[in-house]
């Protein structure tokens, strides 16, 4: 199985990027945490950040046939981009979308996401265990599309 980690903007600044929000974890540590979780599960991942939406767009869009699952961090542009949304729908790569904050609990603006409607869940306020629990529902997800898998 492999998982693609896609990291939007201002996600390279975890650790020094206001702490009382995000903590002191940078994204390497979250990185290698998942990795070392990932090894025992016998699950390939890569995982990636980028500043550019595009970029993001592109990764999804790559995805398609080589990732059984992505794990989205789209940052600030879950709650802005369309063109994220689309990628999201139009290549049906199972989609998680995660947030190190609970979104819901901060300004209005953030409370709204334009991937949610076509992800298969919403990961939200675990700070960097949110990648983890990511990682779980991912391996679940992959073993519940497998023929002859019971649906829950
Ligand atoms: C975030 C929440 C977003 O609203 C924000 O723009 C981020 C980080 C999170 O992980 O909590 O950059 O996605």
């Amino acid at each position: 199985m492999k998982i693609l980690f896609l990291n939007g903007p201002n996600l390279n600044l975890l650790g020094q990027r206001e702490p009382q929000i995000y903590g002191r974890t940078t994204l390497a540590d979250i990185e290698a945490a998942v990795r070392q979780r990932a090894a025992k599960q016998g699950v390939e991942i890569e995982f990636e950040q980028t500043n550019l939406e595009g970029e993001l767009v592109t990764w999804i869009q790559k995805a398609t046939g080589k990732f059984d699952v992505i794990v989205l961090n789209a940052a600030a542009y879950t709650h802005t981009s369309v063109a994220l949304r689309d990628a999201i729908a139009a290549v049906g790569t199972p989609t998680i979308e995660i947030h190190l904050s609970n979104v819901h609990a901060r300004e209005e603006f953030r409370q709204k996401s334009l991937i949610a409607p076509v992800c298969i869940g919403q990961i939200t306020g675990f700070g960097a265990d949110s990648y983890i629990l990511a990682l779980e529902a991912a391996v679940n997800i992959n073993e519940r599309q497998k023929p002859g898998a019971e649906t829950r």
